[in-house]
């Protein structure tokens, strides 16, 4: 096994994934519509692609009954959101919401795209697609 350290809207590996799994890390992405596609193109025909966001819906009046609203907003203002802003970027943010997570798997070419709650940990979403 190898690590390498790049910046993930750049992944060019040598050889294709089988698997590609992101935590928490694509609403902090300076350009996470290039970062979701290139994830896409690093996988094998069939690969799969597996990433874990929080668990809201994108707008805010939708989360007024959610009692993890304040502190994932409040993430997302202290940090998430504003290390994107600050280099010119999408600035998602921790609370970007489950619809635009489909939108943008959509739109960086994935298939099929199913959404599962992980046992002990309801805040969090986990998207699972794959490489048409
Ligand atoms: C919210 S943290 C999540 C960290 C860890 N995956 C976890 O679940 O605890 C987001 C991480 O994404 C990394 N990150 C953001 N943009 C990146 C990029 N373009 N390439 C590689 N890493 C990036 C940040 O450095 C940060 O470590």
């Amino acid at each position: 096994m190898t690590f390498e350290q790049c910046d993930a809207a750049e992944l060019q590996p040598e050889e294709p994934f089988d698997v590609v799994v992101v935590f928490n890390a694509v609403h902090d992405q300076v350009d996470p519509a290039a970062m979701l596609r290139r994830a896409r193109e690093a996988l094998v025909p069939g690969g799969l692609f597996v990433m874990n966001e929080p668990r809201m819906p994108d707008a805010l009046e939708d989360n007024l009954d959610n009692p993890m609203a304040p502190f994932t907003y409040s993430v997302s203002t202290l940090h998430c959101m504003t290390v994107s802003l600050a280099h010119g970027g999408a600035g998602l943010g921790t609370g970007w919401g489950e619809q635009a997570a489909l939108r943008l798997l959509d739109e960086a070419g994935f298939g099929d795209v199913t959404v599962e709650t992980v046992p002990r940990d309801p805040g969090n979403a986990l998207f699972a697609t794959g490489a048409p």
